[in-house]
This record gives structure tokens, C-alpha cells and sequence, in this order.
């Protein structure tokens, strides 16, 4: 499946959680500040600006599955960064990378094999790898939810989540060609302010394509009433931290 289109702009505005998540993500580079560094699915462009502020010397490549999201990062950034659309799971570079950052994005991706491949290609030996998305438990008290309305376009569909264990993760990177490996998880609660756009774009959109227009409002509000109020979303994070191998 290619990576699918996002509402940009909605995204934009309801990404502060996940700006919050990726600060600790971009300290785990440690970077110097000339690096040329790859944000591996930027969204609408605030992490990639973060990560920016870091690397004043060097060069930042920002990717991203979804037009309409590159398109957002491009409006924020200018010309600061380049940013292109491609699906990671097909990424080629000429010029390789010191560091790779990836937020929020891979546990939209079901193939972490041949991701970790994409990436560890894209290094320089040497090279870093910080990332951090959904992991296994991840927004499990969404999930109940979502099975609680049980919605028929729903049923006998696994989701679009791949959230992974750290050790399957480790194993992972290490076949890839990947060292010095870390990975862990980490709990992070999110109380969203406006729950119903916050689900509609951020939790909910791949299931809502899967839907009519007219079913996809009302669902998000099943959701919602499904779940205990004030609504929070139980997320658990997979950290991962790896060198590519010289
Ligand atoms: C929740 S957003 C995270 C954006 C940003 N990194 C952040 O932390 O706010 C997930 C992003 O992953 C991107 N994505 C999902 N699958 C992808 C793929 N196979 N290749 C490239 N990008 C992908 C989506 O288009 C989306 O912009």
C-alpha cells in the first residue's frame, strides 16, 4: 500500500504532542551542528524546524509519503530545507547522511524490514539512526474503543498500525546491518484539547477512509463516546537509537 494523503493543515495544527514527543528525539542525535541529516517523514514540517535550529552549519532533507504534507512543510520552511515526497520504503540517496531522524511516522509502515534496509543504505557507516513511534500497546484504550463501536466497514480489518516490540525491533536493525543498538518504550499520555479534530486527523484517518462521507463524523463521535472523559489517549512510544555499522 502506498503511503496515503493527510489533511495537512489539520495536522498542523493539532501536532503539538508530537512536537513535544520528538524535542527528547532530537537531543538523542547529539548533533554538532554541520551534519547533513534526513527527517524520515515530516509531517507538516514542525519537527523538521525544531531539528533545523540544531543543525545551523549543516543541511536538513525533509521526506514525506503524502504531497500534502511535503507542501505544508515547504510553506513553513522556504528554502531552509529541501523537501520531497517519496514512500520510505522505496528511498534511494546519492549523497548519504550522517543522521536520521524519524517521528511519529513508522508505525504507519508495515514492512519495517525493508525500511530498516531503505534507511541503513541511506547512512554513511557510521551513521545515526533516532527515531520514535507508536509501539506495541500503543492508544490500546483507543483500539477498545474503536472494536466497542464495531463498525461494519470495520470488521475483519487488522488496522493500519504496525506498532512493534523493542526486541523484534533490535533484531531487526541488527539484520539490517545496524550496531549499538537501543530500544525501548515509553509511556506518554495525550490529552488532546479538541478531541474531535485531534482523532479526525492525527488517530482516526485511515480508518475514516474506509468509510462514507456521511459515516465518517458520526464515527469519530462513537469513538469518543466510547472512551472515558476527559478523553486521553494512552500512548506508548518504541525509542530506537542504532549506528550503521562501518
Ligand atoms: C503522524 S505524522 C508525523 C509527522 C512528523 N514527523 C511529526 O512528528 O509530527 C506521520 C507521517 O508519516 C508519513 N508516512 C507514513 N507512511 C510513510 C511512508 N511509507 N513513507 C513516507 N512517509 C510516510 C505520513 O505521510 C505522515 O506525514
Amino acid at each position: 500500500m502506498p503511503p496515503r494523503e493527510w489533511n495537512a493543515a489539520s495536522y498542523d495544527r493539532m501536532s503539538d504532542p508530537q512536537l513535544a514527543m520528538a524535542r527528547d528525539v532530537i537531543d538523542r542525535l547529539d548533533l554538532r551542528g554541520d551534519e547533513r541529516v534526513l527527517d524520515a517523514g515530516c509531517g507538516s514540517g514542525r519537527v523538521t524546524e525544531a531539528l533545523l535550529e540544531r543543525v545551523p552549519n549543516g543541511t536538513v532533507i525533509a521526506v514525506d509519503g503524502s504531497q500534502a504534507m511535503v507542501d505544508q512543510a515547504r510553506e513553513r520552511l522556504g528554502d531552509r530545507v529541501e523537501a520531497f515526497a517519496v514512500d520510505l520504503l522505496d528511498l534511494t540517496v546519492t549523497q548519504p547522511f550522517d543522521a536520521i531522524l524519524s517521528t511519529a511516522t513508522f508505525h504507519w509502515i508495515g514492512d519495517h524490514e525493508r525500511l530498516f534496509t531503505r534507511l541503513h543504505d541511506a547512512l554513511r557507516p557510521g551513521g545515526r539512526l533516532a527515531v520514535q513511534c507508536g509501539g506495541a500497546g500503543n492508544i490500546a484504550n483507543v483500539q477498545v474503543a474503536i472494536d466497542a463501536v464495531d463498525h461494519p466497514a470495520l470488521r475483519g480489518w487488522p488496522g493500519p498500525w504496525n506498532f512493534a516490540a523493542p526486541e523484534e525491533t533490535t533484531q531487526r536493525l541488527a539484520r539490517a546491518g545496524f550496531t549499538d543498538i537501543w530500544t525501548w518504550l515509553q509511556p506518554w499520555p495525550v490529552d488532546p484539547p479538541d478531541p474531535r479534530e485531534y482523532f479526525t486527523t492525527v488517530i482516526l484517518g485511515s480508518h475514516l477512509e474506509r468509510l462514507s462521507e456521511d459515516e465518517r463524523a458520526p464515527f469519530v463521535d462513537a469513538v469518543l463516546e466510547k472512551m472515558d472523559a476527559p478523553v486521553r489517549a494512552n500512548y506508548v512510544r518504541l525509542n530506537l537509537l542504532a549506528r550503521r555499522a562501518n
